[in-house]
């Protein structure tokens, strides 16, 4: 991808911590390797014996007693906290929590709601977000669209039924990433829908409309149109005809899917019939974490290792 090439110079430019729990897997094992000679992070690679070892041991025991505090009110136990600390996934989540390390980055073993559940309740949101939500880094070989050819979807990954207002937070987050990781200097909001600009009435049409009004009512300044079919958004042709004045329409590089189905499809439609290819990133957690695809390759590995690098040193700390 174009993009990483950018992403990797911004991360070599100020190293960052980043801790990659499935140590002993063998692609994050060679990941580790690239990532280190390449100077785009200093990776810590965590393993069940590195966390049990006796020089570690003063450390796991403040994170078992801080989980603990985190999480009693949910019912976790003074034992069970203990177990969960020693477990490299909840390990590294407290090392990013505590400033031990800058980010995170995990899945190649692990499932999406393995990883992102640990993620939610021990790093939790930043401040002033109310939600966690993904954006996921489109590159299609059609340089036309977006910017030369690179797009931002959201949510394809988290959030299965946002309703309006948790799409305006999307909204508004994914055009953030957009401006801070891939360097948009003018993200452009398509929020979409089946309907454009009231060729249909629905409830779900409804809903995009009023996400569209939330987000603007939070972001003024941010280019944003909405509800916009796929078509009225990217193609000036259509855009002319369907959404004649509008600021985004035909020109949209920044893509807000209505709900996880439809942006989960949508990207999967565009890497496996239109040749693009990409990766998401996490937005609105406190620390960066990242999760990766159980089919991820050793290149995957380190590009998301390097945009969560990025996302460091844009970080918003809770105190
Ligand atoms: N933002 C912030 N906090 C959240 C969010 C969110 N989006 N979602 C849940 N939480 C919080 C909850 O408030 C809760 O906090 P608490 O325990 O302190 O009260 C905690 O996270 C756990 O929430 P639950 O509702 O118990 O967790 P749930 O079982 O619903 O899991 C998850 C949340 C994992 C994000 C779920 O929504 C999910 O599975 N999403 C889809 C993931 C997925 O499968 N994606 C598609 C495949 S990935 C791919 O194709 C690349």
């Amino acid at each position: 991808m174009k993009i990483m090439e950018k992403i990797k110079a911004k991360a070599r430019a100020s190293v960052k911590r980043i801790v990659l729990p499935e140590g002993d897997e063998a692609r994050t094992v060679k990941a580790a390797e690239i990532i280190a000679s390449e100077g785009v992070a200093e990776p810590i690679l965590l393993t069940p014996d590195f966390i049990a070892a006796a020089e570690n041991k003063a450390r796991l025991e403040t994170y078992a007693a801080d989980l603990y505090e985190l999480r009693k009110a949910k019912g976790l136990s003074e034992e069970a906290a203990a177990k969960l600390a020693a477990d490299p996934m909840y390990y590294g989540m407290m090392m990013v929590k505590e400033g031990d390390a800058d980010g995170l980055v995990s899945g190649a073993v692990h499932s999406t709601g393995d990883m992102l559940r640990p993620a939610l309740q021990i790093i939790r949101t930043a401040p002033g977000m109310k939600l966690v939500s993904s954006a996921f880094l489109l590159e299609s070989p059609r340089t036309e669209f977006g910017e030369d050819g690179l797009l931002v979807l959201a949510d394809c990954v988290v959030n299965p039924c946002p309703d309006a207002e948790e799409l305006a937070g999307i909204a508004v987050a994914t055009a953030e990433t957009a401006r801070t990781l891939c360097g948009f200097e003018e993200p452009r909001v398509a929020m979409l829908s089946f309907s454009s600009k009231g060729s249909a009435e629905h409830p779900l049409v409804e809903k995009v409309r009023k996400a569209a009004e939330t987000a603007r009512a939070i972001a003024p300044d941010l280019i944003l149109d909405g509800e916009l079919q796929l078509d009225a958004a990217l193609i000036p042709e259509v855009a002319a005809i369907k959404a004649k004045g509008s600021p985004v329409a035909g020109r949209a590089n920044v893509l807000i899917f209505p709900d996880l189905q439809s942006g989960n499809i949508g990207y999967k439609i565009a890497e496996r019939m239109g040749g693009a290819s990409g990766f998401a990133v996490l937005q609105g957690l406190a620390g960066p974490c990242n999760d990766l695809s159980r089919g991820c390759s050793v290149d995957d590995i380190v590009n998301t290792v390097a945009a969560t690098a990025v996302q460091a040193g844009n970080r918003r700390r809770r105190d």
